[in-house]
């Protein structure tokens, strides 16, 4: 993805260092971060100045290639065990974080320069299924739609190309002339911070609406489809995602508007066999209470927005059951979210 004329990958590795945008100063600066260590990027996956299933598959899977690098040879086992636990502690909900370190730790087992090799296989495929999750999401987008997405499941949430976002992108350089709502998405406000600031950036036409704002405009018919990320997709198709996601597909659901939830098939895991198994991510209540923002002279700074002295409870996704997405659409085909189109879907190559 360009940005200022310039092609960038969310996060990548040289050597043995980890180069990353930082997406908590987005969409005010545009810097790029260093992990010199399988610490340092523990620190930038738990922080989200790395963040989105995919981006995060792609820092853990390097960081796990950083800890062989680094591990003593005389105690290398013992060491890349300990940094698996630690990098798989970081952040509990996106599957593609375990699914890219148990396939790095076990490349791991065999040298620290096929650890490497993996890690980089590992993020040129996160980018890869992006392309092609857009090729697939595009053909549902028609010219004149409005669509609605929520959090961010652009490129910044993968190496490239992103998830929701990438079908919109394919969809706007195929000149179909296409609006899109952007959910605020409270309390980090991926949607206003990240995924704006990438529409804009990509040339889309685009608003920010209030996280509560959806359900009214479904029933306005200013919505014509709605498209999410997903975080973990259980073995029955119920699907994590950011929190706000379950009212969206709901109200979706009540207006008659397509919900899809675009994925790779490395956000899949039939060890869940519904969303009551998946993880949800409870993060810090300074989250809710503060806000970030610039002041006129251009400094960032956090002020408080709530009642002082009041506690906030922060779940950071939910679970949208099966029941209210129309499709999933991966990088092998769409399909429904059904137990037996997964079980499928897994094991084959392709799909359609
Ligand atoms: O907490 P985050 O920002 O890491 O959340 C992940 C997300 O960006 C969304 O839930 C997204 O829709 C899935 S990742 C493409």
């Amino acid at each position: 993805m360009k940005v200022n004329g310039t092609d960038y990958r969310t996060v990548w590795m040289e050597g043995t260092t980890v180069f990353f945008i930082e997406q908590n100063l987005l969409p005010f600066e545009f810097r790029i971060h260093e992990a010199r260590t399988y610490l340092e990027s523990c620190h930038a996956i738990r922080t989200m100045m790395v963040r989105g299933a995919g981006a995060i598959g792609a820092i853990a899977g390097f960081a796990m290639a950083q800890a062989a690098a680094e591990a003593p040879l005389n105690s290398y086992r013992d060491f890349i065990v300990k940094a698996k636990v630690e990098i798989e502690s970081t952040r509990p909900t996106a599957r593609n974080l375990f699914h890219a370190v148990e396939k790095v730790y076990a490349a791991a087992e065999i040298s620290a320069g096929a650890a490497s090799a993996e890690a980089q296989n590992v993020a040129d495929r996160d980018a890869s299924d992006s392309r092609k999750i857009g090729e697939y999401g595009s053909e549902l987008i028609h010219d004149g739609m409005n669509i609605e997405t929520h959090c961010n499941a652009g490129w910044l949430a993968f190496v490239d190309f992103g998830t929701a976002l990438s079908a919109v992108y394919l969809a706007h350089q195929q000149g179909k002339k296409i609006f899109v709502y952007a959910d605020e998405t409270r309390p980090r406000s991926q949607g206003a911070r990240l995924t704006a600031w990438e529409l804009k950036q990509a040339g889309v036409s685009h608003t920010i609406i209030p996280d509560n704002a959806g359900a009214w405009l479904m029933s306005l018919g200013k919505i014509d489809m709605m498209i999410v990320g997903a975080d973990r997709i259980a073995a029955n198709g119920d699907t994590a995602n950011k929190i706000g996601t379950l009212e969206k597909a709901i109200a979706a659901r009540e207006y008659g508007i397509p919900f899809y939830v675009a994925a790779p098939t490395s956000t899949f895991d039939l060890k869940c066999p519904d969303g009551s198994g998946i993880p949800i991510e409870e993060r810090n209540e300074d989250e809710v209470l503060y806000q970030e923002g610039v002041t006129a002279e251009g400094r960032l700074e956090r002020i408080l927005v709530c009642s002082p002295g009041s506690s906030a409870f922060n779940p950071a996704f939910d679970v949208t059951p099966a029941k209210y997405i129309t499709g999933i659409i991966t990088e092998k085909g769409i399909i429904k979210p059904r137990r037996t189109e997964i079980q499928q879907l897994l094991s084959s190559e392709l799909v359609k």
